[in-house]
């Protein structure tokens, strides 16, 4: 079987990621990488087409398939078009670890994506970005960047607010060098043929030279191969680096008078009529 190199080194991380693995942990990731394109190529044989992406045009005729909008927060929507759930009633004093358990809950994708991050044995920072990249998807989706450093700007290191608000940007644009490829799932959410809006073209141009390009460069790195429905994940191996870098109030989040203690208090009550 043929090994495209580059897609091997992408798929654990890129040359950095590589880099801090010694031969026996570099011989795994090639067995497992062979394994899962072995599984592919049966898969492809055995009748599967390759996937057809739909068009912004198709996308944008579901809008009005919907009875809500494609930008409301998780908490706000019912899964697969099913009535929503009743929520368990938040703390008092709120954690952020009572949010992943009661509120962002799965929380698989972030928690595997830091997972990922710790395995590959990025900083503290990248970690905690890692595991916070996406929470703000259960409030708002658009601009998930931005709304997500605001967020959790007030209790984390600047480094990690800076990665989260700006790996929505740089999802949009490859760094085969530092292993991130254009991601499939984005062909098949905004169409194949998707141009990302001038102001995030305009922040991608502002990032390059930025010196702090790779911190939300490695949330992206870190994000791609982060959809496994199976893995087992839990908050608890984070709780160490939460408790390094999390600045958690002690009124508890939503009432410490912070500029986003109102989003906060917005997840912990989202059937609040008004
Ligand atoms: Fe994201
Ligand atoms: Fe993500």
């Amino acid at each position: 079987m043929e090994v495209d190199r580059r897609a091997f080194i992408a798929s654990i991380g890129g040359a950095a990621a590589v880099a801090t693995m010694d031969h026996e942990a570099k011989a795994e990731a090639l067995e497992h990488y062979m394994e899962e394109q072995l599984d592919a190529q049966v898969a492809a044989q055995q009748g599967g087409q390759p996937e057809k992406f739909p068009t912004v045009a198709e996308i944008e005729a579901q809008i009005e398939t919907r009875p809500y909008r494609r930008g409301a927060g998780s908490v706000f929507v019912g899964q697969r078009g099913e009535n929503v759930k009743k929520l368990q009633p938040m703390t008092a004093k709120p954690t952020l670890k009572d949010f992943f358990e009661l509120r962002f809950a799965p929380a698989n994708h972030v928690l595997q994506s830091a997972t990922r991050a710790l395995k590959t044995g990025m900083s503290e920072e990248v970690i905690l970005a890692c595991l916070l990249h996406d929470c703000v998807l259960s409030l708002i989706k658009p601009d998930h960047g931005w709304w997500g450093a605001q967020l959790f700007e007030p209790y984390i290191p600047e480094k990690s607010a800076f990665a989260i608000r700006y790996h929505q940007t740089l999802r949009f644009y490859p760094d085969p060098e530092a292993g991130y490829e254009y991601p499939d799932q984005y062909y098949r959410i905004f169409g194949h043929d998707y141009q990302p809006p001038q102001y995030i073209a305009d922040t991608y141009k502002w990032l390059k030279n930025h010196k702090w390009y790779m911190e939300p460069r490695l949330v992206t790195v870190n994000d791609l191969y982060a959809f496994d429905p199976n893995a087992k994940v839990s908050i608890e191996p984070f709780m160490d680096i939460v408790g390094r870098h999390f600045k958690q109030p002690k009124e508890g989040l939503g009432f410490d008078n912070s500029p986003s203690a109102h989003m906060w208090r917005t997840l912990a009550r989202p059937d609040s009529p008004l």
